[in-house]
């Protein structure tokens, strides 16, 4: 089965930062594969920028290098890569000075009558100086577009900042704020679940529902950003956005329409609806030395070379939304670096039945589950209560309905970034995070921050290659309920 390919309007896609790590990881990776579906038109090209004064020819060795890298083999056909090097070109300006803007602006010359996109691929200090000389150097007109990668700010003071220096150059409906977890397929198809079935939405509250977790757990260490990673932390780094926002697409009251904004309003509400946390609600953990994948990693102090550091690579939180639907059933969130395995993925616990008529030689009724699978192996799972099966009587026991995409539709995931880039192209901003919804983001975990700067209680150690510190269980066990690992 293949999924239909609709072919954008011609652009151009500027992307500053282009040999950086994200344009090569992700974005050129991306834009191959999307040439390769045939769904960019003839007239779509990508202008990569950076400082470094390269050649058109180094900046297209380096983007067939990622190609090389990022794309599996069978999927890139020779003819096909060297189509989409054609569509590449390079310029070379400085964000923070003037210096290459007046060529830049004439390379962009020809491109007048497309659709232009400026992807600042940097980190978020270049933001307001690129967006300011953008506008100065008459590139930001027409509908131009910007996006910006995340972290947008380091707290709700600094976002304010970034949000302002973009919003003096760019008006709210042309800036694009990513967060590629609303670009995963699952995280689109939660929307699918809950709106285009009849069959959840009735049940979708707290008087049905116990409670919910959502886990996103990693294997890796902080590998090459550990300088990066020890000024963030695993609470700006994965709980602020990614998080925050499948809890809102969770919880979040069904939009009239799909449309962008009718959609934001709503996580907007869900965010505002936060009760503000208390430390009993919170646990922040650590990584020492362990093993993951079989073999001995060190600790994250060891990773980052320092002796010392409180930054956090583990979190977990209970939080409560205060209004109508949800009070009562709190969302228990955990994220962390070096954990038992990479799995991503949202459960719906819920309520159990109110009587059972079975008895105990049965065995126990377990609520049903919703387990909605983000990574890896993309797919849903529905927990039941079924009889096992066999003339032995009446003993019951849970079994999923379980469907990989992969295995039902046969095509191949795309990655969160081919649709965000394309979305762009396309005018489409639900998938992108609003100024506001990423300001009440910050104002709910400020005073977390806040709390943990000041405390001179240290994150709690765990192993590598465990599901985190043992209060992270304590947090939910004294609720009387358990984490679900890995994808039970
Ligand atoms: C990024 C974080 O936003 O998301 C990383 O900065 C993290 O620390 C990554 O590893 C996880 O993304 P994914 O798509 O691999 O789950």
């Amino acid at each position: 089965m293949t999924s239909r390919v609709i072919p954008v309007e011609a652009f151009v896609l500027v992307v500053f930062g282009a040999t950086g790590d994200l344009a090569r990881r992700k974005l050129i990776p991306a834009m191959f594969q999307r040439d390769a579906a045939g769904q960019l038109p003839e007239a779509a090209d990508i202008i990569g920028v950076s400082r470094g004064r390269l050649g058109e020819e180094e900046f297209t060795a380096l983007a067939k290098a990622a190609v090389e890298e990022h794309v599996p083999e069978w999927e890139r056909p020779a003819p096909l890569v060297e189509r989409f090097l054609q569509r590449l070109h390079y310029a070379s300006a400085d964000a923070t000075g003037d210096e290459g803007w007046r060529d830049l602006a004439e390379k962009l010359r020809p491109y007048e009558d497309r659709i232009k996109v400026f992807y600042l691929a940097t980190g978020p200090a270049l933001f307001g100086p690129i967006c300011e000389r953008l506008g100065r150097f008459g590139l930001a007109q027409g509908d131009a577009r910007v996006v910006v990668e995340k972290p947008v700010g380091n707290d709700g003071e600094t976002a304010r900042a970034v949000n302002e220096a973009i919003g003096k150059v760019f008006p709210e409906e042309r800036i694009y704020r990513i967060d590629h977890y609303l670009g995963k397929e699952t995280v689109q198809n939660l929307m699918a679940l809950r709106f285009a079935n009849a069959l959840f939405e009735p049940l979708w509250n707290a008087a049905h529902i116990d409670h919910v977790q959502i886990t996103v757990a990693e294997s890796l260490g902080v590998e090459g950003r550990a300088g990066y990673y020890d000024k963030a932390g695993a609470l700006r780094d994965m709980v602020q956005n990614h998080m925050l926002q499948l809890l809102c697409l969770v919880a979040m009251e069904p939009p009239a329409h799909l449309a962008a904004d009718a959609v934001r309003d709503e996580k907007l509400k869900v965010l505002r609806a936060l009760k503000p946390m208390q430390p009993q609600n919170w646990v922040r953990g650590q990584y020492r030395a362990g093993a993951s994948a079989g073999g001995p990693v060190p600790g994250y102090l060891e990773e980052l070379g320092e002796k010392e550091s409180q930054t956090e690579t583990f979190v977990a939180l209970k939080v409560e939304i205060e209004n109508w639907r949800w009070a009562g059933a709190p969302f228990y969130l955990r994220t962390g670096k070096r954990l038992a395995e990479r799995v991503s993925e949202i459960v719906i616990v819920f309520k159990p039945v109110p009587h059972s008529v079975f008895g105990e030689a049965a065995g126990p009724v377990s609520p049903n589950r919703l387990v909605i699978r983000l990574q890896p192996d993309e797919g849903v799972k529905l927990w039941l209560m079924i009889k096992d099966p066999g003339p032995g009587g009446m003993r019951l026991r849970p079994v999923p309905l379980d469907m990989s995409f992969s295995k039902a539709f046969g095509v191949r995931n795309p990655d969160a970034y081919e649709r965000l880039v394309l979305d762009v192209v396309r005018g489409n901003q639900t998938l992108f995070m609003r100024r506001d919804e990423v300001e009440a983001a910050w104002a709910w975990i400020d005073p977390v921050l806040d709390a943990w700067s000041q405390s001179p209680e240290p994150p709690k150690p765990y192993t590598a290659g465990t599901w985190g510190p043992s209060a992270a269980i304590a947090l939910i066990e004294r609720d009387g309920r358990t984490w679900m690992d890995g994808g039970v």
